[in-house]
């Protein structure tokens, strides 16, 4: 499980970007066919379909921060220290980012009633996953939220 850095220790957004798409993506993506699996055997129809509703979620959620919303910010970051015009960008941050966070809490929504359904004896395996996964989610949402839309919307009213 990778740590939250503090605000202090992130040199750029960049960093920033890239610390996500190394240590958090990867994992959300190698977690969920896991949960899936652990689902299936589990033969509890609820508990599968909430686990596709955030695989499906969490899926899309990350191909549009790596397909538009990261390069946007990286690509802002590079044009303000080259002191550039930004090649085209998003129409205003707040919008796409407001966006994210809903679907943030959705995902926080949805695990919150995955445990809720795995909570007796049998659902041990799956819980203790599902555990994990919310703590890497806490620090990996968190992440985004606190430091980089955070950052995104200053490099973004300074262009
Ligand atoms: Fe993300
Ligand atoms: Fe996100």
């Amino acid at each position: 499980m990778s740590s939250v850095k503090s605000t202090a220790t992130w040199s750029s957004a960049t960093d920033v970007v890239k610390h996500i798409l190394d240590v958090h993506h990867p994992f959300v993506r190698a977690e969920l066919p896991k949960l899936a699996d652990l689902a299936a055997r589990m033969g509890n129809r609820t508990v599968e379909q909430l686990v596709a509703a955030i695989a499906d979620g969490m899926s899309t959620h990350m191909m549009k921060e790596e397909q538009i919303l990261f390069p946007s910010i990286v690509e802002l970051e590079q044009a303000a220290r080259e002191k550039r015009a930004p090649h085209a960008m998003l129409c205003g941050a707040e919008g796409p980012i407001a966006q994210m966070k809903a679907e943030h809490d959705e995902a926080r929504a949805t695990l919150i009633l995955l445990l809720k359904a795995c909570d007796e004896a049998p659902y041990r395996a799956i819980r203790e996953r599902l555990i994990a996964f919310q703590t890497d989610l806490e620090a990996h949402a968190g992440l985004e939220e606190t430091v980089l839309f955070p950052w995104a919307i200053r490099l973004f009213d300074a262009a």
